[in-house]
């Protein structure tokens, strides 16, 4: 297949990319710097450079600034949503102008799209509850949403936090662990909808091949955990001496409205869709998901040191 990837050089999208290449795909890969091609991977600064005569067997959509990668200004916050909000319009007017549509597009969510929960367990038709995150994604899927009307197959992909060694939201969390400091957020009781970033590569290339799948997917594990839930899972890999939650007032401090908006509420969701279609995922519980990535994590440490 050849397949064209925004968000190729991001943490989920380099896996992503590297699993698609090895299966024999072709792909390219949209990126605003530039990058040597690759066999089978080439690059593009710009998706006007596609030809409307390319073609296409899939569209998958990852771009977007990072949440979590410093402090929301206002400006920080406008380029969140244009970041995600322009790369999906420029892939409207692309599918627009191709002679042949791609089959199908996936394209990326978040679990935010439900907005701030308790407890209650929430599935792909459980309505959200208003707030940043929540405008962001419903305003995403939306654009996303329109390709349909060109009889485009569209997925779209509710991620939870995705855990693996080497970046991501795992080394940001574990950060105070490695100084002997067990801690969760706040109160501790707010869930945390997590997911291994293999079954998230896996889970993506399911919804590639199955036809018969469309509309919102929650990637995420079948087993959320609370923050106190996953600090006490954490602190199996480190040894710690002391336990303590960071209260909400030092949060909001430290990192602004990026506290009560993701780390200081959550949501307990659950990938009740894809379980139904017949998907497994290889780490349901985070108590296997830390284990790989900590194994992951000293295999390259001991190859390293060893190189
Ligand atoms: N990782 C998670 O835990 C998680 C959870 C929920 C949802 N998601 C969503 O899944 C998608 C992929 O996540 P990820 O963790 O792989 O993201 P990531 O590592 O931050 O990578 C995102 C990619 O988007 C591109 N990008 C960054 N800033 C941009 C901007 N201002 N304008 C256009 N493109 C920009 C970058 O590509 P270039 O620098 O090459 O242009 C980057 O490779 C994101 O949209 C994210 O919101 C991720």
């Amino acid at each position: 297949m050849q397949i064209l990837l925004t968000g190729g050089t991001g943490f989920i999208g380099t896996s992503l990319a590297q699993s698609l290449l090895e299966d024999g795909n072709e792909l390219i890969v949209l990126s605003r710097r530039g990058h040597t091609d690759r066999p089978r991977c080439r690059y593009v600064q710009s998706l006007d450079k596609i030809s409307g005569r390319v073609k296409l067997d899939a569209v998958i959509n990852l771009a977007g600034a990072s949440l979590a990668a410093r402090r929301w200004s206002a400006a920080y916050k406008r380029e969140i949503v244009t970041s995600r909000l322009d790369v999906t319009r420029e892939l409207l007017a692309l599918f627009s102008r191709m002679e042949r549509r791609p089959p199908v597009l996936l394209s990326a969510s978040a679990v935010g799209y439900y907005g701030h929960h308790g407890d209650g367990v929430l599935i792909e038709s459980s309505p959200p509850a208003p707030g940043f995150a929540q405008a962001l994604c419903r305003d995403w899927e939306g654009l996303a949403l329109q390709v349909e009307s060109l009889g485009v197959r569209v997925c779209l992909l509710r991620l939870g936090v995705v855990l693996d060694s080497g970046g991501g939201a795992l080394a940001q969390m574990a950060k105070s662990f490695r100084f002997g400091v067990a801690s969760w957020l706040g109160s501790g009781h707010q869930w945390l909808s997590w997911v291994h970033r293999r079954d998230v590569v896996r889970a993506l290339i399911f919804l590639l091949k199955r036809g018969d799948m469309q509309g919102p997917f929650n990637i995420t594990s079948p087993g959320p955990v609370t923050s106190r839930g996953f600090a006490a899972a954490l602190q199996a890999h480190h040894s710690t001496f002391v336990r303590a939650g960071v209260p909400a007032p030092v949060m909001r401090a430290l990192v602004g409205e990026m506290a009560d908006e993701l780390l200081l509420n959550g949501q307990r969701v659950v990938p009740q869709r894809l379980q139904a279609a017949g998907f497994e995922f290889t780490y349901p519980d985070i108590e296997s998901a830390l284990a790989a990535c900590y194994a992951d994590h000293t295999r390259l440490r001991t190859r390293n040191s060893s190189g």
